[in-house]
């Protein structure tokens, strides 16, 4: 019987092996159904918000394009698969399925050339994904989506639509009633101006499936802090809140190492006189053990409606299979064949977990 933390690992699969299938699964198919019916977990937030900060440290590793104006200009789907034992750590993207990256300065390059490539060296967005993998003995079993930031004006080299396209691709990802919203607003802003909350007030006005996250408490005015918003008397949610102090961009600068800014940020917690009390419940390490324990429970309750999925994407690879005839010559044969394969398994494996 499998653990529930490898549950996550094979959901992975799934969602790669969807991907993989590309041009086969149309916007309609069962295999966009079943991503749809996979959870994942959404970042969302104003601009230098944090997003990608916090998604790092989610990580362990500096990886992201990061800094002022807008950067991210394209959904990155990471998948983090937790490995065994003292492997080195490597990431993967989906548009290079042979390409194992061991330098993580090349795999920040990979994302920035891969956003040009589709939008050019400009300040537009493009709703197309892009995937990457990494695996870690030290990461936790989560898909996280990194997605462009909410922004109020369209600044030169844009559209003028460009602040409503970025609300309406953010928007298609977190509306999924599968999609685990975080939401991420700085500290040093009033929270009733923060965009991340508005738009999960919007799609998720219960607040079962949002996440809130409160980054740069280290930049609050001092004789303030933001204990109105963590206890959740600000704004109610039904996950409680979590604090996050991440990396300056001075620290960025000085190439500040991740492990020491987790370690500070700990620090921070425990030795805060407003904090102190939280602490435990507080920081990014946390909020990885949140996010993929609320995941697996996720996942263990829609089991009964991924296999249903499963099984339809097993039929209708069969017979596109028996229409393209046996044996497989042509590539695209070849690569269903592989998946069903995988959707077999997964069935099987899946069904077990329901007895
Ligand atoms: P994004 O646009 O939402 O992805 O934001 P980034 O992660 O790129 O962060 C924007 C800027 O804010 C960067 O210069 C970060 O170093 C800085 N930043 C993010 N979180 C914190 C924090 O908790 N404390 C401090 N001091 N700076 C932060
Ligand atoms: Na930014
Ligand atoms: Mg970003």
């Amino acid at each position: 019987m499998a653990t529930m933390e490898s549950l996550i690992g094979l959901v992975n699969r799934i969602q790669r092996a969807c991907t993989a299938l590309g041009d086969h699964g149309g916007d309609d198919s069962t295999f966009s159904s079943l991503w749809d019916a996979l959870p994942s977990v959404a970042v969302v937030g104003g601009q230098s918000s944090g997003k990608s900060s916090v998604l790092e440290s989610i990580v362990g590793r500096d990886f992201l394009p990061r800094g002022s104006g807008i950067v991210t200009r394209r959904p990155l789907v990471l998948q983090l698969h937790k490995t065994e034992g003292r492997q080195e750590e490597y990431a993967e993207f989906g548009h290079l399925p042979r390409k194992r990256f061991t330098d993580f300065a090349m795999v920040r390059k990979e994302i920035q050339d891969e956003t040009d490539r589709i939008t050019g060296k400009t300040k537009q967005i493009s709703p197309i994904p892009i995937h990457l993998s990494i695996y870690s003995p030290k990461v936790v079993n989560l898909t996280l989506i990194d997605l462009p930031g909410l922004t109020k004006v369209a600044v030169e080299g844009q559209s003028e639509n460009i602040v409503e396209d970025i609300e309406n691709m953010v928007r298609l990802y977190v509306e999924k009633p599968n999609s685990i919203i975080l939401a991420i607003s700085p500290a040093n802003q009033d929270i009733a101006t923060s965009d991340a909350i508005k738009l999960a007030k919007e799609v998720d006005p219960s607040g079962e499936r949002t996440f809130g996250v409160l980054t740069k408490l280290d930049l609050m005015d001092k004789g303030t802090n933001a204990l109105e918003v963590l206890e959740g008397r600000s704004y109610r949610l039904q996950h409680p809140w979590v604090g996050i102090v991440n990396r300056s961009q001075a620290d960025i600068n000085k190439n500040t190492d991740m492990m020491y800014a987790r370690q500070r940020e700990r620090e921070y917690f425990a030795t805060s006189p407003d904090y102190g009390h939280l602490a435990n419940k507080m920081g990014s390490e946390y909020l990885a053990k949140l996010l993929s324990q609320h995941l697996e429970s996720v996942i263990k309750s829609k089991i009964p409606g991924i296999t249903s999925l499963i099984s339809k994407g097993i039929d209708e690879m069969e017979a596109e299979l028996d229409r393209l005839g046996r044996p497989i010559a042509v590539d695209a044969g070849a690569q269903l064949y592989t998946i069903l394969e995988l959707c077999r398994a997964f069935d099987k494996i899946f069904k077990e977990h329901l007895d």
